[in-house]
């Protein structure tokens, strides 16, 4: 993006001013992309989070990713621009239904998928983003693991880190990435570009994994395209990563596979909200200490285990 607009310039007065930091996701669209401090993917922003020495991080994406940031910050002032920007997977797992896994397997280790709620993440042993699940799985080295919520990610555990799980619930997903198996553009895409290396997301189901030339995070996909010597990639993911390849990497030609897989929670957040915020205090992102004690100690396993 070339130069910052009036509104985004205010933007990053106020949040200098109020010693705020702000991180974005990879989803996020490229004008917030443009203001914020850090832009990464869920473990990047999970590390950032507790390297911060400012006051306050304002949060741009969605509410677990904010949560997770509030849990390792206690101390911290943590707001979300719009506190409706909620991921639908990470309600697709409850806490009761991670209390009723553990009843009918007791002593199986509970991996979670950082995209669960707080209360989900005070259940676990150890929380796992798109990342480094084969690293936390190998540092476990026990079968089976119960591990949730997306199913696709339970695949992806089988057939790529070599270790079984039994998932919580039977089938989650990420109604974004399930997309891309019901389109035959998606895998059209390899025909007409023979030459282009096809970068998929591990929340799509596995008869696209197992298309893949990379299968990774946001983050992973940005550094595979970087240090690739290929020109052309397909990507597999929401279309604001691509927004940002395409940015950092014009010289490469980034195609996303599906134009229309956006995430509209992420997309909640605006400007005018990233204004509002800075200017009232709005929404603070607070974790009651009783959870955030217990999902703190799971989080911390994962970047102990991942560092
Ligand atoms: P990343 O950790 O790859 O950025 O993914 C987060 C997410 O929500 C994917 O849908
Ligand atoms: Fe949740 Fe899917 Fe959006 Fe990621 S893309 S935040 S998993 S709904």
């Amino acid at each position: 993006m070339g130069s910052l607009t009036p509104l985004q310039k205010d933007i990053q007065r106020l949040a200098k001013a109020n010693h705020t930091i702000i991180f974005s996701h990879n989803y996020q669209p490229p004008e917030i992309q443009a203001i914020a401090d850090y832009v990464g993917d869920s473990f990047g922003l999970c590390q950032k989070a507790q390297q911060i020495e400012a006051d306050t991080i304002l949060f741009c994406g969605v509410r677990f990713m904010a949560e997770t940031a509030a849990i390792l910050n206690p101390d911290k002032l943590v707001l979300i621009p719009d506190p409706s920007a909620r991921c639908p997977m990470a309600a697709q797992l409850p806490a009761n239904l991670i209390q009723e896994a553990k009843k009918q397997h007791p002593g199986v280790p509970v991996v979670l998928y950082v995209n669960t709620t707080a209360e989900a993440k005070a259940e676990a042993d150890v929380i796992c983003t798109s990342s480094n699940l084969c690293i936390i799985l190998k540092a476990l080295d026990t079968n089976p693991v119960l591990f949730g919520p997306d199913g696709n990610m339970a695949e992806y555990a089988h057939h790529v880190c070599g270790y079984e799980v039994i998932p919580i619930p039977d089938y989650g997903f990420c109604h974004v990435h399930v997309t891309f198996s019901f389109d035959p553009q998606v895998l059209q895409w390899k025909e007409t570009h023979p030459n282009a290396k096809l970068l998929v997301h591990p929340e799509c189901a596995w008869n696209i994994q197992e298309q893949a030339d990379f299968i990774g995070s946001t983050g992973q996909m940005l550094q595979y395209a970087r240090a690739s010597p290929n020109d052309t990639f397909i990507i597999c993911t929401e279309v604001d990563l691509v927004t940002r390849m395409r940015s950092e990497m014009p010289e490469k030609t980034f195609i996303p596979a599906l134009d229309y897989a956006i995430c509209k929670a992420m997309k909640k957040i605006t400007l005018e909200k990233v204004k509002a915020s800075l200017l009232n205090n709005q929404y603070q992102v607070t974790v009651p200490k009783p959870i955030a004690d217990k999902a703190r100690m799971a989080i911390q396993r994962m970047l102990d285990l991942t560092s």
